[in-house]
């Protein structure tokens, strides 16, 4: 969603802000902009909608050297993607520029009261009052002192933000605030920096400044950062994050594109998951940091995640419950924060999310701590606000994932959440320790499986034509793979805009059915497990309604082939295996589909890789 970089010191700001938007693109946004104090000690600014390469084009237009500015990228929420509602906004005298993420969910009142006070607004965004509500403070109480003017102004906001301010009443000041919204700061020789995604500060410093929520900050043009409580009180020991950045993780190393590449980092990314989580037999995972007794009087666990995280959560619920015996529900972070649980000091929320900052997830996870119970999170990114905010956090270690589109997180994500179905169920004695072990060594089986599949590409890539100029398709599975089904629909619709369907393969005749016609096309995620001859079954039902069904099946499944139009090859694996590999059939075929279709599949349109609002 939208990003924030802002930057004040001895160098030129251009350069950074642009690269550091460059580097946001990822989250997926609509407009972009930047201002900077000019030299004349106004302010000046160039925004517009599209991509950052055209804010760079309009950019090399005006003479924006500076070495204090600041800069966005917007994903709409109030108002359409135009030029006028780009951050930043100014305020009516041009003297305040802010940037926002977040939401400011009392706007309308602050916009009426601002506008009876002569203020005249330019946009239709939320944001916008920050900048009127600053410039009130600076002619007033805050006089000469943009921090104290913003910490004045968010007194009055209700919502969620992350804000970088700058003033040419301040001028090389850049004040900064949170709440619910992350944002990071790097305090350097050569200037300070701020960033509302660590991945921006890549090259920069390995040791960040991670504001916490009420808290402000002051980036002076000697490359300090001062950090502020809500009251305005200098912070002494504020947050911090050391980061061991590989150089690497975040370009495209030769790869087309990111998601390719992040395809293919999977089986390694499970590799490092994997390194040193069994010990004599025991299962480690020390970071859920619950005591034995208490694992053993686990009564329920609630399992919240939105989109692909919450394909994860649909299996961890089956290892959890097979397992560990718990009983576990698995539901969508939006509606989990509307319903009424039923929590006890036994119970325990997991949530999983690849970013760490998704609102709804975010919200979920509050929810259940303020009903007293205890939260862990499954998490790719360090330092997030689901780390920082849950009692105990796995990492899953799959490096900077930069394409809008999940894939290696979602493997990762799957691997972690069976670690912690073995753990619980080591723990509470429903699995036997030589039971363990050996489901263990199934688990450290899937990075060569991975390799498997990848090194069989060319069968989605041969697959994918089925689906080009299709209207719809369709994904049937069952057990385990019922979520292979969803997370293979949800990548097809993502990256190629082609609608798809996921349904449990026994409940296709209880409606779907009626969509199948000649050359419709099926896929079926038909391993050879326990429901295969069901799977099977259903697979005639398409067949017989003339649909094109395309399969993934375990290799010499003979019987499988000659039914279906295609195949693409899994090797033989247990059953619990089967997701964590057939998928990578699935994400390659929607990868070509969309590339078929001329999209753009790092950066669908419409989408942000982490959704900061609820
Ligand atoms: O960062 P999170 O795991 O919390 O994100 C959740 C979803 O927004 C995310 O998985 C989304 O569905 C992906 N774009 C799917 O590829």
């Amino acid at each position: 969603m939208c990003g924030i970089v802002a930057y004040t010191g001895s160098s030129q700001a251009i350069p950074f802000l642009l690269d550091g938007l460059k580097t946001l693109e990822y989250r997926g946004y609509d407009s972009a902009g930047v201002e900077v104090l000019a030299q004349d000690g106004s302010l000046a600014g160039v925004k517009c909608v599209g991509r950052v390469s055209a804010l760079v084009e309009k950019c090399q237009t005006r003479d924006l050297r500076s070495t204090c500015g600041i800069a966005h990228t917007r994903w709409a929420t109030h108002g359409a993607p135009t030029d006028r509602n780009a951050h930043p906004h100014t305020s009516c005298d041009g003297r305040v520029a802010i940037v926002h993420n977040g939401i400011i969910e009392n706007y309308r009142s602050l916009r009426e009261e601002l506008q009876a006070r002569g203020h005249e607004f330019r946009s239709e965004t939320d944001s916008e009052v920050i900048a009127h509500l600053v410039e009130e403070a600076l002619r007033g109480p805050a006089a000469g002192d943009v921090v104290e003017a913003l910490r004045r102004a968010t007194r009055r906001l209700e919502g969620s933000w992350a804000v970088a301010a700058i003033s040419a009443d301040d001028p090389g000041t850049v004040a900064c605030a949170r709440k619910g919204s992350p944002l990071v700061l790097a305090a350097t020789d050569g200037g300070a920096y701020a960033a509302s995604d660590i991945t921006a500060l890549a090259g920069i410093t390995s040791h960040v400044i991670q504001l916490d929520d009420g808290q402000l900050a002051r980036m002076d043009p000697s490359g300090a950062v001062t950090v502020y409580d809500a009251s305005g009180s200098e912070v002494a020991k504020p947050d911090t994050l050391d980061i061991d950045w590989d150089a690497s993780a975040a370009t495209l190393g030769g790869y087309d594109d990111f998601m390719a590449k992040e395809i293919a980092e999977q089986p390694a990314a499970i590799e490092r998951l994997l390194r040193g989580r069994l010990s004599d037999g025991r299962i480690n995972l020390d970071e859920l940091d619950l005591t034995d007794d208490e694992i053993a009087a686990i009564d329920r666990i609630y399992v919240v995640a939105c989109g692909t995280s919450l394909h994860v959560g649909l299996l961890a619920r089956r290892f959890i419950e097979g397992w560990a015996r718990i009983p576990v529900v698995a539901e969508a972070a939006s509606e989990f924060i509307y319903e009424d649980v039923l929590v006890t000091d036994h119970t325990l929320c997991v949530i999983i999310t690849q970013s760490g900052e998704t609102a709804d997830t975010l919200a979920a996870a509050r929810k259940m701590h303020a009903a007293g119970a205890k939260v862990f999170a499954i998490t790719n990114v360090l330092g997030s606000t689901a780390a920082r905010e849950s009692d105990g956090v796995l990492y899953i270690q799959a490096g900077p994932e930069v394409s809008v589109c999940s894939t290696k997180a979602y493997t990762a994500q799957m691997v972690a959440a069976t670690i912690l179905a073995l753990l619980l169920a080591q723990k509470n004695g429903h699995m036997a320790t030589g039971e363990v072990a050996r489901r263990f060594r199934e688990l450290a089986r899937v990075p060569d499986l991975m390799r498997v599949v990848l090194d069989r590409s060319w069968q989605a890539k041969a697959a994918a034509r089925e689906f080009v100029h299709a209207p719809s398709a369709l994904f049937i599975g069952r057990g385990v793979n019922s979520a292979t089904a969803s997370e293979g629909a949800l990548k097809l619709k993502e990256v190629s805009y082609l609608h798809a369907e996921a349904y449990a393969a026994g409940e296709m005749k209880h409606g779907p059915i009626a969509l199948l016609e000649p050359s419709f096309p099926v896929v079926a995620i038909v391993p050879r497990d326990s429901v295969r001859d069901k799977t099977v079954s259903n697979i005639q039902e398409v067949i017989a309604r003339g649909a094109t069904c395309v399969a993934v099946a375990t290799d010499g499944d003979e019987d499988v082939a000659s039914l279906v139009e295609r195949v693409m090859w899994i090797p033989d694996c247990p059953e619990n295996i089967v997701p964590m590999v057939a998928i990578l059939h699935l994400q390659v075929l929607a990868r070509y589909v969309a590339l078929a279709r001329g999209c753009d599949v790092d950066k669908p349109r419409n989408l942000a890789k982490s959704v900061t609002v609820e």
